[in-house]
């Protein structure tokens, strides 16, 4: 079987490394010529553990080619996979270019008994009404000519391959045919237990309805936490007696939620079901209440701190996870924000990213042990380089207030140090 994968990114890439990997032909197709260069020099581009090898192996044996000629590819292949971004724009409404564009190309390379499966998280309906009528404009008919399904990445960047092979993989198809076609696809060429759901929508819906459960969950925390720090209770020794009947499955409260996901999935389920009529007042919510948590945080800190006009703020992490060097919708970003409102002097820590990168995001960069010392700091990234810190002498610099906005600390050892101390829902 050949297999064209559309989108050489930190998620098409090891999905089609890991086909590769299983014997089976693959052209993963991307338009960054750099980056297929380096795939087909035998390089990984990305930091994704396992994926250096299989790169290294799959373009040795011939099984694995980077392209930028994707309409060539997709000309060769018996399945195409398509896992480029949905974006999202200032009004929270999905931003299908990339996708239409790429569309438009496996229509012009479209021919009888081709299967097209797509993974980018998209709204409900949208391959059905969107993606369908551009690939019937060559003439062939899908359902008889060819087929579609809709088969969501469920994955999660530096744990892509041990997900690809045991997170069940979701499928839905155009009709029984094609959901059928999509199943026996995804069984051989990932080994994973399949999931059929039936329809495209469905298969659209399964991923959007996890991700929004997830960012309810946090949102119900967060809110919560406010009232344990009002009452002197620490949530986090609640939150895991709660868990024990099997009933409860609350996650942790902290300081947002970034990520390509949660912060932006439930927006294409929020703004689809409003023009159905339908407000989905909770989802919305949990929305704002995950984002709000930043400002909670810089106006707790303000409080302990008479203000934070003319004080130096150092942000620990713009990675929206730790260890990775990633900082898409960080709460990075919204901590700076609400500082700056508050006239800080705001600088940022992130050892994954350089000096520069760190200014090309829109921060100063600082460092942990400035000579100058800080007047406080906010834990936004829980880092495994964080968990040591050395809070005399920080303290002993001019270090008044720790935010800890991962729960990372133990507060007693921060308040021995002579320090204020604020965690969350604590
Ligand atoms: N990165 C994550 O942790 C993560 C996790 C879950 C879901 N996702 C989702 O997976 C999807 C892909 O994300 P990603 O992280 O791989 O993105 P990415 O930005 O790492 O990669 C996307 C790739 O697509 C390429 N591309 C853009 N336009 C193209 C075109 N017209 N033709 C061919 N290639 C093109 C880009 O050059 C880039 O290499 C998105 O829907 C994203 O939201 C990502």
């Amino acid at each position: 079987m050949r297999i064209a994968v559309v989108g050489a990114g930190k998620m098409g890439l090891p999905l089609a490394a890991f086909m590769a990997s299983r014997d089976l032909t693959v052209a993963v197709c991307d338009i960054d010529e750099n980056l297929v260069n380096e795939i087909n020099a035998g390089r990984c581009p990305i930091d994704e553990p396992g994926l250096p090898e299989i790169i290294t192996k799959g373009v040795a044996n011939g099984d694995l080619v980077a392209t930028t000629d994707t309409v060539e590819a997709i000309c060769q292949a018996d399945a195409v996979v398509i896992i480029v971004p949905a974006l999202i724009d200032d009004q929270y409404e999905i931003d299908l270019s990339v996708l239409e564009s790429v569309t438009e190309q496996v229509a012009e390379a479209l021919h009888p008994g081709l299967l097209i499966c797509y993974e980018t998280t998209v709204s409900v309906g949208t391959v059905r009404n969107v993606f369908i009528p551009l690939l019937e404009q060559s003439g062939l008919k899908c359902g008889q000519d060819f087929h579609v399904c809709f088969s969501p990445e469920r994955v999660k960047s530096r744990m892509v391959l041990q997900r690809l092979s045991e997170t069940p993989k979701v499928v839905g198809g155009f009709n029984a045919e094609s959901c059928q076609l999509g199943e026996e696809f995804y069984s051989k060429a990932l080994g994973a237990e399949v999931l059929g759901v039936g329809t495209l929508e469905a298969a659209e819906f399964t991923k959007l309805v996890g991700m929004l459960y997830r960012d309810v969950n946090i949102a119900l925390v967060n809110q919560i936490s406010r009232y344990a720090e009002t009452i002197g209770m620490d949530l986090g020794r609640i939150i895991p007696a709660a868990n024990t009947n099997g009933e409860a499955h609350l996650l942790y409260p902290g300081i947002g939620v970034g990520g390509h996901c949660a912060p932006v999935y439930p927006w294409f389920i929020i703004q689809d079901a409003q023009r159905h009529g339908v407000d989905l007042t909770l989802a919305r919510n949990s929305r704002q209440l995950n984002d709000g948590q930043s400002e909670h945080v810089v106006t707790r800190l303000a409080g302990e701190m008479n203000g934070l006009q003319g004080k130096r703020v150092l942000i620990l992490g713009l990675a929206f996870r730790p260890q990775v060097k990633e900082p898409a919708f960080s709460p990075a970003f919204l901590v700076r924000d609400a500082l700056v409102k508050k006239e800080a002097e705001v600088y940022l820590h992130d050892h994954h990213f350089s000096d520069q990168e760190i200014a090309d995001f829109g921060f100063r960069a600082g460092q942990l042990d400035s000579a100058d010392g800080w007047d406080a700091i906010i834990l936004v990234t829980g880092h495994r380089r964080y968990r040591e810190m050395d809070f005399s002498s920080m303290a002993a610099k001019g270090l008044k207030a720790v935010a800890d906005g991962r729960n990372l600390w133990d507060p007693e050892k921060v308040r021995n140090a002579g320090l204020i101390y604020l965690g969350i829902g604590r």
